[in-house]
Formats: C-alpha cells, structure tokens, sequence
C-alpha cells in the first residue's frame, strides 16, 4: 500500500517494491543470470545499503530497477513504483520517472559529467527539460542546488568546467545534478569509492543530509560493509546475484546469520591503510554466473559448509526478528557452526577446504 499522495508521488509509506526480480544476459557463451529472485521493498524516506564483493550483481540490480540495461538483458518478475509497474505489459514509461522519481548518482563523476559543458549547464539542462523552467530560474535553483550540496562560492563555480574542480567536488556536482529535479528515490551507486577516506565521509553525510531535508528514499550501493554502517536503515547483502542477508542495519551487525555477512564484515579494511591498499580478504572466487553451483553458492569459499550446502540451495527465511532474513543452512550461532568454529580453534582442520 502506497501512503498519501500528491501529484501521484508517494508522500509516505511503502515507495518501492521488488518481487522475485531475475535479469538474465544473452551473452555468446550462454545466458547469464545476474539477479536472480530479489525481493525487497523501501519506504518513502528510508535508507537500503545494497551490499556485496564485485560482481555481486549490486549494479545490474540497481539498473533493472531504474530500467537502464542494455538490449541483451531480460528482466521478469515486478517491480512496482508507488502504483506504477515498471515491468511486463502496461508497464510506465520509464524516460517520465527519469530525474523526476528516481535518479542515479555514479561511480565516477569524471565519466558522467560532460567535460566540455560548464557544471551550471549541466545541473539546469534537466530542470529546464523536466521541469519546464525558465533559463533565468533554472540558473538561480543551480545556484541553491550547489549550495545545497556545500560547494563554496556556488555563483562563482556555476561558470567552471569539470576539471577545475576536485574529486569531491565534481562527485557533489553529480550529486546536485541528480537531486535538481526533486527525485523521491536516489541511486548511489558505489558513490565514494574513486575518493579518498576524508571527502568520502563527507559525501556519505551529505547524501544523508539531503535525504533527510527531502525525505528522500536512498539505495546505497557499495562493495563495503563499513560503507553502509552509519548510513542505512535497512542493509542487503547479495552475492552472485542473490540477497543472501537483509536486515535493519543494527539487528545486522548486532546479530548476522550468513557466513558471507560474517566474511564481509571481517574484510572490512583498518582506517589506517590507504583506500588503493583495499583486499578483499576473503579466499576464493565468486561463482560463475555461466555456470552457477547446485547448492549454496558460496560453499566452495565456507569454511562453514557441509555436504548439504552443495547439495542444496538455501532460500532466504525470516530469522526470530520477521524483519530479518538470511539463507544459509548452518548459520552463525547455530550448533553445527559452533562445532566447526570450535574445530578450526582446535587446528583439527583448516576450514571447510580441508
Ligand atoms: N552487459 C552485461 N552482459 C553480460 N553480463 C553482465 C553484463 N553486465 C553485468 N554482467 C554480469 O553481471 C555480474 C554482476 O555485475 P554487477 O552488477 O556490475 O556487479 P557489482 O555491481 O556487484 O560489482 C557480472 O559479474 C557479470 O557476470
Ligand atoms: S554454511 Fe552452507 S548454506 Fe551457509 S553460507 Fe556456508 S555453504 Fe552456504
Ligand atoms: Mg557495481
């Protein structure tokens, strides 16, 4: 159920809801799946963090949702937007909730932005496209934006070129160009991760300022757990192109089931080394999307896993808390990963690999 509206925007509750979405590639070696059966849903206003390694599927489940995916992909499942469909027949053009619902902010600014166009132009393009303004009202509510988003001297940098601004400031370039149009949910795709550990604090906050001055939904994409800890209400974690966890952000860290949860936290790097150094500490590959695993994809990496785990895949249940869920056969705390965390203590065996 969709909250109260006006101009047929979702002014509360629930905004977006994902049922059993699959995208599926045609690639030349066969068809590759990398989303398979998300469900997830966000409230007007709410924060997910959309968490994974590389290759998780964060990106194609971010693109199947705002509908920018190449013609090779195919999407089946439902994706409603407030009353809109967004997938199947009588599906909403997506080009008319483009800017105006949802946005998308991108890794790297330095692509996104036009390099040859003053950032003032490029912030009042969609508002005089979208928004119908006047060249003279869109240049004044550029100037507000780049303040909003706290770049100093907002008329003086309304005339300037990408490159004469820095890392952080085109990113909040970006940021402003995404926010121009009023969207009630914004995609952050990895959003920090070109920047260093200073300027990306201070992108993460800003994000959540706007959020809360605009009771904006946000879907935080990021390869990492740390990333999302103070930012997020609600946290999934995919991996090979399932969520494998999702949970309120605390009931998460105070209480992960997923070995692969677990791997994540434990992968999140010390402050102290410089973002470049990053290793994702967990041993292994991740699956092959060609070629996916019969049982739990992540069991030829868990040192937790047993004969079940390869044998069949777990499906997300609700843990005590309904709003929690995870899929895994034996998850943290149960009896089975005591006895094998017990075991690796002993040194009777190195993980699940022995
Ligand atoms: N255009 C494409 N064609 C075929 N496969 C793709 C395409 N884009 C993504 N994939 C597959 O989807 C997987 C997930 O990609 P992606 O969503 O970008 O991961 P993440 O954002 O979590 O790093 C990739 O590992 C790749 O196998
Ligand atoms: S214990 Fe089994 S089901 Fe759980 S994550 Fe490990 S391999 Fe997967
Ligand atoms: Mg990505």
């Amino acid at each position: 159920m969709s909250g109260l509206q006006t101009d047929g925007r979702v002014e509360q509750g629930r905004l977006l809801t994902v049922e059993n979405l699959s995208t599926t590639f045609a690639t030349e070696r066969g068809p590759v799946r990398a989303v398979d059966q998300v469900s997830l849903s966000l409230d007007r206003g709410q924060a997910l963090g959309i968490v994974g390694e590389s290759g998780s599927g964060k990106t194609v489940l971010s693109r199947s949702i705002m509908g920018l995916l190449p013609s090779t992909a195919r999407r089946e499942g439902s994706i409603r937007f407030g009353d809109h469909e967004l997938l199947g027949s009588g599906a909403v053009d997506m080009s008319k909730l483009w800017g105006r619902e949802m946005s998308m902010v991108f890794q790297n600014p330095m692509v996104s932005l036009n390099p040859v166009m003053r950032i003032g132009e490029q912030i009042a393009e969609p508002l005089r496209i979208h928004l119908g303004m006047s060249r003279r009202d869109a240049r004044a509510t550029t100037v507000r934006l780049l303040r909003d988003v706290r770049i100093p001297e907002p008329e003086r940098r309304v005339d300037q070129y990408p490159h004469e601004l820095s890392g952080g400031m085109r990113q909040r370039v970006m940021i402003a160009i995404t926010l121009a149009c009023g969207p009630t949910l914004l995609f952050a795709d990895e959003p920090t991760t070109a920047l260093d550990v200073t300027v990306q604090a201070q992108i993460l906050d800003l994000i959540a300022e706007q959020r809360e001055e605009r009771n904006m939904s946000v879907v935080l994409v990021t390869h990492d757990l740390g990333v999302v800890a103070g930012h997020t209400d609600v946290i999934a974690v995919m991996y090979g192109g399932r969520l494998v966890e999702v949970a309120p952000t605390a009931v998460l860290f105070a209480d992960m089931r997923m070995p692969y949860t677990e791997a994540l936290l434990q992968s999140i790097p010390r402050l102290d080394q410089p973002s470049h150094t990053r290793l994702t500490a967990i041993p292994g590959r991740p699956p092959d999307l060609l070629d996916p695993p019969r049982g739990c994809a992540f069991a030829p990496r868990c040192a937790f896993a047993r004969d079940r785990c390869r044998e069949e895949a777990p499906t997300l249940t609700p843990a005590d808390n309904p709003e929690h869920r995870f899929a895994c056969w034996y998850p943290v705390g149960s009896a089975e990963y005591l006895e094998t965390r017990e075991r690796i203590a002993s040194g009777l065996t190195i993980g699940g690999r022995s």
